[in-house]
């Protein structure tokens, strides 16, 4: 499948998990990556298995804290620089924590907060604007090249999950965020969706899933039975960033393995 060839893409939190499984799918897909987050040897790790499948390296990497303006102003100059460019931005870092909301500290709020929503804000604005001036610089003709954003949310966005009302109040923000920036990117021809994963297994769940009745009490509480896999999560942002999604922008889609409807 070469749905991303000639485009470039970013992924946060491309270290592990569900953003790692995306790097890869895109750049299977045709699409030079850029890594993100803020652990190197974690994002060094991603590249080397992506770039050992390659002739040429497909995958960059670049630290930055997505949190911080700052350091996501210098990930757009990188990107400036180097390509030039930008068609697919999935903003898949994010962060949780247990606790309830008598017992948690206002900093463990606003880390929650800053990591699931404040940073979807951030880089949607800065990488957004390079989306923006991308696609004008581009002759108006019907081929204009798929850009398009992706925001990772949770079923948790959806239905609040125990001890995780700060995850939960950040996740249900990113899918109305969504929703406003699709409205607002719509006349520039750039679609913006966000994915709400439901349990699958990755570095965020490795702690609760370690407990079995835990794990037991997902599968009773998803239709398919089991707990999902990030590349089941990943194949579906794919979908959302690539071409065949043209006519669908605002919307979300949820991956919980039928959590919802049981
Ligand atoms: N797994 C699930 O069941 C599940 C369910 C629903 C939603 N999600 C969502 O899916 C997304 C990916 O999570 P995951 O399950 O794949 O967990 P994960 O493996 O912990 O991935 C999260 C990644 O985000 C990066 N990150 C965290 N804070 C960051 C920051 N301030 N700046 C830059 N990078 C940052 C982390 O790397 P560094 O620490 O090195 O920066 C890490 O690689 C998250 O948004 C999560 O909320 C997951």
């Amino acid at each position: 499948m070469n749905r991303f060839i000639d485009s470039i893409a970013v992924v946060t939190g491309a270290g592990s998990g569900i953003g790692e499984q995306t790097a890869i799918q895109l750049a299977e897909q045709g699409a030079r990556v850029v890594l993100v987050g803020r652990t190197p040897s974690k994002l060094e790790r991603v590249a080397d298995t992506i770039n050992n499948s390659f002739p040429e390296p497909v995958a960059d990497i670049f630290q930055a804290d997505v949190t911080k303006e700052e350091e996501v102003q210098e990930l757009g100059k990188f990107i400036q620089q180097k390509y030039g460019d930008l068609h697919v931005l999935v903003n898949n870092a994010g962060a949780s924590g247990k606790s309830t909301i008598l017992e948690m500290e206002a900093s463990e709020w606003e880390r929650i907060q800053d990591t699931n929503l404040k940073s979807v804000f951030l880089v949607s604005k800065i990488l957004g604007k390079m989306i923006i001036e991308s696609s004008e610089k581009e002759e108006q003709n019907e081929n204009k090249a798929n850009r398009s954003i992706v925001n990772v949310a949770s079923l948790s966005g959806h239905k609040a999950g125990a001890k995780i009302p700060h995850y939960s109040s950040s996740k249900a923000a990113v899918i109305n965020f969504t929703k406003a920036l699709a409205v607002e990117f719509a006349p520039y021809g750039i679609r913006v969706n966000s994915v709400s994963p439901g349990f699958a297994e990755t570095p965020l769940t490795e702690e609760g899933l370690k407990n079995k009745r835990f794990e037991e009490a997902i599968q009773r509480n998803t239709a398919l039975n089991r707990v999902g896999k990030p590349e089941e999560i990943a194949s579906v942002i794919s979908f959302a960033a690539s071409s065949e999604a043209s006519y669908m922008t605002g919307t979300d889609l949820l991956v919980d393995g039928g959590w919802l409807v049981t």
